[in-house]
């Protein structure tokens, strides 16, 4: 049964000459065919995406492209971080080449950031560059990987190391998707929305605080909350595509995040990105707090609100054991690039008063990393 798409709303990321639509609505999937080919005239489809969300979601795409014309073929890849892999990616390709798509064909990834990484990376590079259109099935792509144009694979050097900017022509957020992704994977992305309010929308940390439980039940407010998330990270890439400055600032709470995947060797049953983020944010604020540059009752607050959904906070909540804080500066260090003993951190003057703060001393990380661990 076909259920009916609400009306979506738009958010437009303004990159000249290549601006395009993120649209964010209930059962958009119904009307992705409709929207690709009134776009994309005349075009065929590779559709990608992962087994989890194929058997949940790939159906009603398919039947909507059929519906308007469009011609497509689906190419599954393994669910999971793995997926981002040279061998996956050469899966990938070759499936888009033997369905004999031209580069004015286009490229949709449905699924999560895996599946969003790797399909764009695809696409930017089978034939110089194909279309590429993004369905983001999981919140975390909704309101970040599918926006933006970085996509990629990990090797064994380490994450994201090898891939292009390669925008979108479309991105559809069908926010009803999402009932059926888990609650945990719901959370990690949650995550990545409160983010935007910690960096530098103070009123939208605010309306989270008084209506996340409706976010997670779905409707008018899930809607909301991405739309303006979204409307974040597009103003963010339309002024620094590339992270040559102000892009920097969607990594808050990601140093401290990254360090505790690498800690816990990626395994997603101990800590999956979101969670790692979430006690990253909770850490910087308490560490701008003792720096003095913050006052500590908005790290409490912001702890508060990332408890109460049931979000990680604190060194002590990963399970199993952490290296000591010596160990996870060095994790911190092999992040980034370390100048006499002062790193680049994203801080805060308070909720949503981030900044990128360049000469920050590793002592004083390590000194609040040793009295944030678990005794
Ligand atoms: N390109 C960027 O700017 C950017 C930004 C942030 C993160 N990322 C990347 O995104 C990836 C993480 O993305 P993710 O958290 O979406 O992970 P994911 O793609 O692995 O999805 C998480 C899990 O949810 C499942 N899933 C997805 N949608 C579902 C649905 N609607 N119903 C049921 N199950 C569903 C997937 O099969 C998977 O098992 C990482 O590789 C990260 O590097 C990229
Ligand atoms: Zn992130």
């Amino acid at each position: 049964m076909n259920a009916v798409a609400d009306t979506p709303v738009t958010v437009s990321v303004g990159l000249e000459g290549r601006a395009y639509d993120i649209l964010i609505g209930a059962n958009l999937i119904e009307k992705a065919g409709e929207e690709i080919a009134r776009r994309i005239p005349g075009v065929r489809a590779a559709i990608i995406t992962d087994d989890n969300v194929a058997s949940l979601h790939l159906k009603r795409l398919e039947d909507s492209l059929s519906a308007a014309g469009v011609e497509s073929t689906a190419i599954k890849v393994p669910a999971g971080e793995q997926s981002k892999s040279f061998e996956v990616l050469q899966t990938t390709v070759d499936g888009i080449l033997a369905a004999r798509l031209e580069r004015r064909d286009v490229v949709i990834a449905l699924g999560g950031g895996v599946v969003g990484d790797l399909s764009g990376f695809a696409a930017g590079i089978v034939r110089r560059g194909m279309e590429f259109v993004q369905i983001p099935t999981s919140l975390l792509a909704q309101v970040d990987s599918s926006v933006g144009g970085k996509t990629g694979i990990n090797t064994r050097h380490g994450k994201n190391l090898l891939g292009v900017f390669h925008q979108p022509k479309l991105v559809l957020a069908d926010t009803a998707v999402l009932d059926t992704l888990s609650e945990r994977e719901f959370r990690a992305g949650y995550a990545e929305t409160v983010k935007y309010g910690l960096i530098d929308r103070p009123a939208f940390f605010e309306w989270l605080e008084v209506n996340w439980r409706n976010v997670f039940a779905g409707g008018q407010a899930r809607k909301h909350a991405i739309a303006e998330a979204c409307k974040a990270k597009a103003e963010v890439v339309a002024r620094d595509e590339r992270e040559s400055g102000d892009r920097a600032l969607l990594n808050l709470g990601h140093t401290f995040g990254h360090a505790l995947e690498a800690a816990t060797g990626y395994d997603g049953s101990r800590l999956v990105h979101g969670e790692g983020v979430a006690i990253g944010m909770a850490l910087a604020h308490r560490f701008s707090a003792r720096m003095n540059l913050a006052s500590p009752d908005d790290a409490a607050r912001v702890e508060a609100h990332l408890r109460e959904v049931g979000l990680p906070t604190k060194l002590s909540d990963v399970p199993g054991e952490l290296p000591g804080a010596e160990q996870l500066l060095n994790f911190i260090t092999q992040d980034k690039k370390v100048s006499r003993g002062a790193l680049t951190f994203i801080l805060t003057r308070g909720i949503g008063q981030s900044f990128i703060a360049k000469d920050v001393p590793s002592s004083e990380v390590l000194s609040f990393l040793e009295i944030s661990l678990p005794r």
